[in-house]
């Protein structure tokens, strides 16, 4: 998958689930509302501009390897005239720290399982964190579903793809409770969003179900069979699923509040 398919589909992703994660920054425990915000991996900008919106007084700035993702969030960020508070920082979150600017929220979503230590990464957002301030994980178990049934072929690519994933990206869909207790904070809360978006007719959905399907099928398309590759291709061939009116959203995601004590 390209950075610029994966933008499409991180785009897509805040579209169809904005109300999720409003809910999500309205659920923080803050015990005042933050004035420097940190989006750790911040892709294009889902986190960003919940928060910017959510907690209106806030700057944020949006940290991520990749200079593609914070370009187009900068265009957004210039587009809602929001960009006096906002910066982008490129850096890769393996290496060396920029300077953080003591943050009293850090935000990081569908992130953490991407770095090559990330008890090591939760320590150094423990230390860059002003004493009392707030982390907010946010992670999803896996890729979002979006047909019927359909004789369980989105089910057996799902379960190609865990199997595929264990190994390279092992903390996805980790418990980050006791991690995030090793790395010194106190865990305040955690909350599971269940998102059910049922027969969906609206464009963004289809398009959703596009990207994520297409990025399925190159995790998964030397390890399914034969009959399912060729099953998944015609879905994905001529446009079929923009067509169809019975696509669904299902996904989930959670949150764990853990505070610098
Ligand atoms: C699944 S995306 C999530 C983006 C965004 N937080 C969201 O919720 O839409 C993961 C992001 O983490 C970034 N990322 C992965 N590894 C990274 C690293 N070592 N340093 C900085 N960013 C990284 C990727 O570039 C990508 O934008």
């Amino acid at each position: 998958m390209t950075n610029t398919d994966q933008a499409e589909m991180l785009d897509l992703d805040a579209e169809v689930l904005a109300e999720h994660t409003a809910a999500i920054t309205a659920w923080l425990p803050v015990a005042a509302p933050p004035r420097r915000i940190v989006d750790l991996g911040a892709g294009t900008g889902a986190g960003t501009f919940a928060l910017l919106t959510h907690f209106p007084t806030a700057e944020v700035i949006a940290v991520d390897a990749s200079t593609e993702h914070l370009a187009r969030l900068w265009e957004k960020a210039l587009a809602a005239g929001v960009d006096d508070r906002v910066r982008t920082v490129v850096a890769d979150l393996d290496d060396a720290w920029p300077d953080l600017d003591r943050p009293d929220l850090v935000w990081a979503s569908a992130s953490l399982h991407h770095m090559a230590d990330p008890v090591r990464t939760l320590r150094q957002v423990h230390s860059v964190l002003a004493p009392g301030g707030l982390l907010a994980v946010v992670e999803l178990a896996g890729l979002p579903r979006f047909l019927p049934a359909l004789d369980g072929l989105e089910d057996r690519c799902h379960a190609a793809s865990h199997h595929r994933h264990a190994s390279h990206v092992p903390h996805r869909g980790a418990d980050w409770g006791p991690m995030l207790v090793d790395a010194g904070f106190r865990v305040d809360g955690q909350r599971t969003i269940t998102v059910h978006i049922e027969q969906s007719r609206s464009p963004a959905v289809g398009r959703y179900a596009l990207t994520t399907l297409r990025r399925l099928r190159t995790a998964v398309a030397d390890i399914i069979s034969a009959d399912d590759l060729a099953a998944l291709d015609e879905l994905l061939a001529d446009d079929n699923l923009l067509r169809r009116d019975d696509l669904a959203v299902h996904t989930e995601r959670t949150v764990w509040a853990a505070v610098r004590s």
